[in-house]
């Protein structure tokens, strides 16, 4: 039997370096691994805690689709579709919510880290939170839950929400029996945390990202942003350390690779580093970039794509729900 792995995407940004090497990326190559059944999706509603503007969500939840689509992801191999259309997700989400203690949800990073702000600038401790921003790691549990997943493949600041959702399907399974698989989650160990353009984690809330499609010149302006040491050109310098180093060996050859890596230790300056950083990015990125902007200009193929998908995932979900509510005393 063939495992599921799962993961989705939130649409409340422009994906960025960061997601594509730490989620994308690696999630794209354990699809083609035999044995793996993959489900990849748009995690809409979980945007939604953040963006409250019709027209922007609508244009990045394209553009999440868009973007797996353009770096190849096959939706004939796997089951691609958006999180709202498939309503079972709902229905189990507040199932689940019924068997999570709120102490958990206190716990959850993201609300935790909003408090602990609030706190130190003595506003109300809730201050800025919706109720979807606090049961968000509920929904995540009810999205991985839903198929039964064994592999969770996501960045590090993921690995707690996993856990919730262990904990959330074994207080199920306590008292109903054993109903819900326990997930797994996988990060990469390496590209864990891919740096921004001042050193901190990659992030939106940062705003230090490098879009993923961001055009030539753009792009070329961003990596000549990026913060280097003030060594001088001929100082030998430690690719292991070097942001842009991490960059660069995720678009080079392996060749190109070994060959930079000499480089560095020889002695290369931060200018020359950066063009070639630029060269090997843009060549790799060429051809999705044309692909992304083509779907984006025709939303209709999208939404068939995700709709098709949809109806797939809905024939697992579907009878799933089913024998779930039929064990807390549905007659279903
Ligand atoms: P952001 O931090 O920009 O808001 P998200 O939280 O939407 O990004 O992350 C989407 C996916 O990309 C997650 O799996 C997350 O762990 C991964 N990710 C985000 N930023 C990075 C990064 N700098 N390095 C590695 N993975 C990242
Ligand atoms: N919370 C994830 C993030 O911010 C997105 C997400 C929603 C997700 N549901 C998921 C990831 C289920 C993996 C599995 O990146």
């Amino acid at each position: 039997m063939s495992k599921t792995i799962l993961t989705g995407i939130k649409p409340t940004g422009l994906i960025h370096l960061g997601n594509y090497i730490g989620a994308i990326k690696p999630a794209l190559e354990l699809a083609k691994i035999e044995g793996y059944k993959a489900a990849y999706f748009v995690a809409d509603y979980h945007g939604l805690t953040k963006i409250h503007n019709a027209e922007e969500f609508r244009h990045l939840s394209y553009g999440i689709a868009a973007t797996w689509l353009a770096l190849g992801l096959d939706p004939e191999k796997l089951t691609f579709y958006r999180q709202s259309d498939v309503p079972e997700i709902f229905e189990l989400n507040w199932i689940l919510s019924c068997f999570t203690s709120k102490g958990l949800m206190n716990r959850a990073h993201a609300y935790k880290a909003i408090v602990d702000s609030n706190k130190k600038l003595e506003k109300d401790i809730d201050f800025g939170v919706n109720m979807g921003l606090f049961n968000y790691p509920i929904l995540m549990a009810a999205d991985i839950l839903m198929f039964k997943t064994e592999v969770v493949p996501v960045g590090k600041d993921q690995v707690q929400h996993v856990e919730i959702t262990r904990d959330i399907a074994e207080s199920f399974n306590n008292i109903y029996g054993e109903t819900f698989l326990l997930p797994e989650y996988k990060i990469q160990a390496e590209t864990a945390v891919l740096p921004g353009l001042d050193g901190r984690k990659m992030s939106k809330s940062y705003h230090n990202t490098i879009p993923l499609f961001e055009e030539p010149k753009k792009l070329q302006k961003l990596i000549n942003k990026i913060i280097t040491d003030s060594l001088p050109p001929e100082a030998p310098k430690d690719p292991d350390t070097s942001p842009i180093f991490m960059l660069y060996k995720e678009f080079a050859s392996n060749t190109e690779v070994e060959k930079m890596k000499e480089q560095y230790l020889q002695g290369i300056g931060w200018g020359d580093a950066k063009k070639e950083l630029f060269n090997v990015m843009n060549s790799f990125i060429e051809e999705p970039r044309e692909k992304y902007h083509e779907l984006m200009s025709s939303p209709d193929k999208i939404d068939t794509i995700l709709r098709e998908g949809a109806e797939k995932a809905r024939a697992i979900s579907s009878p799933f729900l089913k024998e779930i509510k039929r064990k807390i005393g549905f007659n279903v």
